[in-house]
């Protein structure tokens, strides 16, 4: 822990040091003892030792926690007590810790929920007079996130220190925005392995990928939703393309798992425009006031701009197929293609491939969605015992078959099957299975990263009026990509 915190001294003026979290009572003794005879000039160190009960490590009682807290007290620095042993041991023991030299965070937490009455919380913990009021619920929607910063605002305003944050996922954004709504100091991990709560983001990520120093009122905020975002590249797109364009601008996941309160939390965080991922690109057409041409021809939007107080749909995912077809030179028009799958990518390449007069034949596992989506743009749909001995122009793959980490499946073998280019939407990794054997059998292949870069140019014109720096993003793309061998 000693050399932990020193490693920490030279990124953060905070520390937290989690004394819950040592073997036992002997090794608390022997940190605090080490700890006063240090000096810390340019660094405050907070001394946690929460409890089992309120979710911490440390196994003892009400009585011993206090006993070692008051010990830790001589360092003069700071101590974060939790409400609940405040309201066993009554208030004094504030100014107890206070007489010590210590200035006390007084903290409650909640590991389930963000319950709905926080002004009766935030009540409580101001009775206890702290020189910090913090507050750390976990946040089951985006619109809790909304709701904790709403409070960190106030609490701002009225001149309360505070440090309101959100745990889980959805609690991101709380921890990413907070030191622009004026809280004292946020959490991060040294290390992604000792994060010492669900959601916490290392100390690497905060300063690097989203400059959290630069974060301030007039930072433009932007983001994916969708539910669940763990492998969504959009954060690192965005961010790094928001540095490389010196841009005062932050891009977030917005992990959520329902829409209905989507324009109350939008507000709430002044977002600018949005990525829309999977489950939503049909479901939050509703919630918007205008769709743009390009959201009614793909009949569905994976991009919303707000105008003010209006909030816009687009689609460019059709563009991300459009684009990558024009660059290979590719000639649809009365072109035979072959399109596996039938769920949301696979609509998108039908709306554009039928608008270009292609014929296109439709194979997916579960025959019934491949008739569903025939009938909506009068395609044919196709059998695996028919595709033998079949020529077509273009193998579309459109199913997530191949994606990472399940990279040595393919959706379709290629042998009997003739065709004259492959193009596979999985971008990660750039060449799936289904390309490496298309390309050794001498077919044209196009990478879904061509596609991820089309339609992530067209999306970062409509949501910022730039030109998103396609050199940096796919330094970017190649640095994040999954290891060959993993
Ligand atoms: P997306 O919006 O990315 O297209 P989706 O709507 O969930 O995601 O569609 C996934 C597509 O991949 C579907 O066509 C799905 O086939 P089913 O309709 O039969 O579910 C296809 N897919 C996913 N996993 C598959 C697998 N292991 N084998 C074959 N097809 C698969």
């Amino acid at each position: 822990m000693l050399a932990a915190m020193e490693r920490a001294r030279r990124s953060s003026a905070w520390i937290e040091l989690r004394l819950d979290y040592l073997a036992g009572p002997r090794e608390i003794d022997r940190i605090i003892h080490a700890l006063s005879k240090k000096t810390f000039r340019r660094n405050h160190l907070i001394v946690t030792l929460r409890r089992r009960e309120i979710g911490g490590g440390f196994p003892g009682s009400v009585e011993a926690q206090i006993r070692r807290l008051l010990q830790a007290a001589g360092l003069q620095q700071w101590v974060d007590l939790e409400i609940e042993s405040i309201d066993d041991r009554g208030i004094g023991i504030v100014e107890e810790l206070r007489e010590r030299g210590a200035r006390i965070i007084v903290s409650y937490h909640n590991f389930q929920k963000t319950p709905a009455n926080l002004p009766a919380i935030v009540r409580r913990l101001k009775a206890a007079r702290p020189d910090i009021l913090k507050i750390a619920t976990h946040c089951n929607s985006m619109d809790d996130a909304a709701r904790l910063l709403r409070l960190q605002d106030r609490l701002h305003e009225e001149g309360i220190h505070s440090l309101i944050l959100g745990m889980g996922t959805s609690g991101t954004a709380t921890r990413i925005l907070g030191p622009s709504r004026g809280v004292a100091f946020t959490y991060a991990a040294q290390q992604a392995d000792k994060a010492s709560a669900p959601g916490q983001l290392t100390v690497d990520e905060l300063a690097r990928q989203y400059r959290i120093h630069r974060i301030n009122r007039s930072t433009r905020v932007y983001g994916v939703v969708g539910y669940p975002l763990g492998h969504s590249l959009s954060p690192v797109i965005y961010n790094s393309a928001f540095a490389a364009s010196e841009m005062n601008a932050v891009h977030l996941r917005l992990e959520t798992g329902k829409l209905g309160d989507f324009r109350r939390w939008t507000g709430a965080l002044r977002i600018r425009g949005l990525s829309v991922t999977l489950p939503y690109k049909t479901a939050i057409m509703k919630y918007l006031d205008h769709l743009d041409s390009s959201a009614k021809f793909a009949d569905a939007v994976n991009t919303v701009r707000f105008n003010g107080r209006q909030a816009i749909g687009y689609n460019t995912d059709v563009i991300g197929i459009e684009k990558p077809l024009q660059q290979a030179g590719l000639r649809l028009n009365g072109a035979k293609v072959l399109l596996l799958g039938a769920g949301g990518a696979a609509q998108a390449a039908a709306a554009f491939l039928v608008s270009q007069s292609a014929e296109v034949y439709v194979f997916n596992r579960t025959v019934s969605k491949a008739r569903r989506l025939a009938r909506q743009f009068r395609l044919r749909v196709i059998q695996f015992r028919e595709l033998k001995d079949r020529r077509f122009a273009l193998i579309v793959n459109a199913t997530s078959v191949g994606m990472w980490p399940n990279i040595k499946a393919s959706p379709i073998d290629l042998s009997g099957i003739r065709t004259d280019a492959v193009f596979d939407l999985v971008y990660k990794p750039p060449e799936t299975k289904l390309l490496g054997d298309a390309r050794r059998r001498g077919m044209k292949t196009i990478s879904g990263i061509e596609m991820f870069l089309a339609q992530a140019f067209a999306q970062f014109r409509i949501l910022t009026g730039r030109s998103l720096p396609a050199s940096a993003v796919r330094e970017t793309l190649k640095r994040v990509q999954p290891d060959k061998r993993s």
